[in-house]
């Protein structure tokens, strides 16, 4: 039986001791997650992105958009008044990479889809102060004048199925067609809407 003084006067056996405590209970919280059907597994009627939202979410990394904003509506009464249901596992099983942030100069934007028009998505884009007067938000004119001129969709989606992502071979053959010659902002928009909207289980919550 090790003395408490002992551990106390030896601070390498303290380290070790203490590395041991933190991973024992590191590991029972993060293990059991992995095999959990309510993290594993998809939520009931949960889609795939199509071809032009993938696209759009990989302008909304490009762009920063995840440095300002979070995808990750918490269970607290504040947060679920505002911005609906609480975000849950289920629904980010194919995420890759998931973008939940965890920094809000602006709102969250979880189930912000269908919640404005495209239209106001795209004058909010060009320049947020013409819709938002006090918006701190950056303008993105650039997405207004460039097309997609040889996108590669359909790799995209090869390299997210080997991570379990069902995308179908019919939605990889039309991929590339489908975004070719459209300009950027269709893309973000496209994506915007479909945030929260890949399912409809929790649609009746906000
Ligand atoms: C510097 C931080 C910042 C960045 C970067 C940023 N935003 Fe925002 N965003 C804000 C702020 C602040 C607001 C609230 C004011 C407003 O509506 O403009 C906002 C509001 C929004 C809203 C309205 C949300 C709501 O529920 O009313 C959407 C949609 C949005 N941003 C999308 C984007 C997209 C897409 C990008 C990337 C192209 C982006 N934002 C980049 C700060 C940012």
């Amino acid at each position: 039986m090790i003395k408490h003084e002992t551990i106390e006067k030896n601070i390498g056996l303290m380290i070790l001791l203490i590395i041991i405590v933190i991973s024992g209970g590191g590991l029972a919280e993060i293990v059991p997650l992995m095999f959990q059907s309510s993290t594993t597994q998809p939520i009931d009627g949960l889609r795939t992105y199509t071809a032009m939202e993938l696209e759009g979410r990989d302008i909304y990394i490009r762009e920063g958009c995840h440095v300002c904003h979070t995808q990750m509506i918490r269970p607290f009464r504040a947060e679920t008044e505002r911005y609906g249901q609480y975000s849950t596992a289920n629904e980010g099983v194919w995420e890759h990479p998931f973008l939940w942030g965890s920094k809000r100069t602006g709102p969250d934007l979880a189930r912000v889809g269908a919640r404005y028009s495209d239209d106001w998505h795209r004058a909010h884009l060009y320049n947020p102060r013409d819709v938002v007067p006090e918006s701190k938000m950056p303008s993105y004119p650039w997405l207004f004048s460039d097309r997609f001129t040889d996108p590669n969709t359909d790799r995209k989606m090869e390299v997210l199925r080997t991570m379990g992502v069902p995308f179908s071979d019919a939605q990889i053959a039309g991929a590339r067609d489908a975004v070719v010659g459209k300009y950027e902002i269709e893309a973000l928009v496209a994506y915007l809407q479909s945030l929260g909207k890949l399912h409809d289980n929790y649609s009746n919550k906000r």
